[in-house]
């Protein structure tokens, strides 16, 4: 028998004996979800059972439900009505999601009756008065060309019992909630109500969202083609700041908690001298601080490119409540730093040319690029299958690049963060050459 370990062997010249220049970008490493240890290995197979076809003992080893379509489905197609919804800020692709799930419903499931609720939650609730909307392959035709939602949306959660009447009303067996954590704990709230009342109808989640947040999700639809659009205000920063002595360019990105956007973004452009994120605390004032770093910068190298998360820097402004769907309400860094900047070089008698951008909505109410667009359709196939089989309670998700089913409470445990000892915040390090700690 072939012996697998060896032949996954890296042949080595010899022991590395030299400090390495990158070592101090390499603060506490060690395995995590987002960095393998050099003393461990990624492993080759990723399901129970190929594990187990080697002899491995497995049985404990925790794993996904995979996706994908059944041999038995619990719905009868023919007497099984569907309602499709869609919650919270836009993301590019949710068009592509509803026009997937109902032409897989519709020409695979023969599924007859689909409607979409419109406005998210609101439409869902009787003092709001919106009439549903009749959703066949006709009605779908061609909406993936467009940005936002044809359902329209709304933040923030109902009523579940208000909810649930309503899908008693209109006999939906099946229930498509397309949002992010908000409107999945109110996905769960509902699915909650329906197990109360002992009825029985699917609830079934597409996450959603461009901030790339939701955990066991490795990366949610909509987030390439947000980071892509946002890659034009950097290029466009950059160009500005090479232009003029001393430009600086300055862009904010959406990114509420986790810096993704902000981060790929970086990294696609390979511009950026400074990337500055939520999860990676950092001092603007005194000399190991940011602002004086910057303005070193500036004066050695003639220009400077900075990237900034709007959740970022949070800590020196003040809260301002929370919004419809229970977020804080964030207040605008970005303008905030470009004040502090232009301060800080006028105390430093230096000249700075600083352009400031925030394309803020522009990157979310784009069409889907062709990749996400792609990744839709696939999530929408296995939502429509999971649904079909009569799972419940669950989000369609995509883990070591399969997709699998995730209990909607694990979906909303947790917050998908950028580790700051993970490997893409090194790559971030490693492409601008800032510094690990602002102190
Ligand atoms: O949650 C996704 C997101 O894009 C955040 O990055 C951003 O802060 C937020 O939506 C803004 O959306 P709205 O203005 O609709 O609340």
């Amino acid at each position: 028998m072939v012996d697998e370990r060896a032949r996954l062997e890296i042949a080595r010249l010899g022991e590395g004996r030299i400090d390495s220049p990158l070592s101090a970008l390499l603060r506490r490493q060690g395995t995590t979800w987002h960095y393998v240890d050099e003393a461990d290995r990624v492993l080759l197979e990723d399901t129970v059972a190929l594990v187990a076809a080697r002899g491995v003992p497995v049985a404990e080893l925790p794993g996904f439900e995979p996706g994908g379509p059944r041999s038995k489905i619990y719905f009868d197609p023919s007497k099984t009505r569907v309602g499709i919804v869609t919650c919270g800020g836009l993301c590019p692709g949710l068009n592509d999601v509803i026009r997937a799930l109902v032409l897989e419903l519709t020409n695979h499931y023969g599924v007859r009756r689909i409607v979409g609720f419109r406005n998210g939650y609101q439409g869902m609730t009787a003092r709001y008065g919106r009439p549903v909307v009749d959703l066949d392959p006709d009605a779908v035709a061609g909406i993936n060309e467009y940005g936002g939602t044809i359902l329209g949306t709304s933040r923030g959660n109902q009523d579940p019992d208000e909810i649930v009447d309503c899908l008693e009303q209109l006999s939906i067996n099946v229930l498509f909630v397309i949002g992010g954590d908000g409107s999945m704990r109110g996905a769960l709230r509902i699915a909650e109500t329906v197990a109360e009342r002992g009825l029985r109808i699917a609830v079934v989640g597409v996450p959603k969202t461009i901030d790339n947040d939701i955990p066991y999700i490795e990366r949610s639809f909509g987030f390439q083609t947000a980071f892509g659009k946002a890659t034009e205000a950097i290029r466009a920063a950059h160009v500005e700041a090479t232009a003029f002595p001393n430009g600086i360019g300055l862009v904010q990105l959406m990114g509420r908690h986790s810096g993704f956007i902000a981060c790929y973004a970086a990294l696609a452009n390979n511009d950026a001298d400074y990337v500055l994120i939520p999860e990676v605390p950092f001092a603007l004032d005194g000399p190991g601080g940011f602002l004086e770093h910057l303005r070193r910068r500036v004066v050695d190298r003639g220009h400077a490119m900075v990237v900034v998360a709007e959740g970022a820097g949070q800590e020196y402004l003040t809260a301002n409540g929370r919004d419809a769907s229970g977020n804080v309400r964030l207040e605008d860094f970005g303008r905030y730093l470009r004040g502090r900047i232009a301060e800080h070089f006028a105390a430093a008698g230096v000249e700075a040319n600083l352009k400031y951008i925030d394309p803020s909505y522009t990157i979310r109410s784009v069409p889907a690029d062709p990749y996400d667009s792609v990744y839709c359709i696939r999530l929408a196939h296995a939502a429509a299958h999971a649904a079909m089989a009569g799972r419940t309670e669950m989000v369609v998700g995509r883990w070591r690049g399969r997709f699998v089913h995730v209990p909607i409470a694990l979906a909303i445990s947790s917050r998908n963060l950028v580790d700051p000892d993970g490997d893409l915040w090194l790559s971030v390090l490693e492409a601008t050459g800032q510094p690990p700690v602002f102190a």
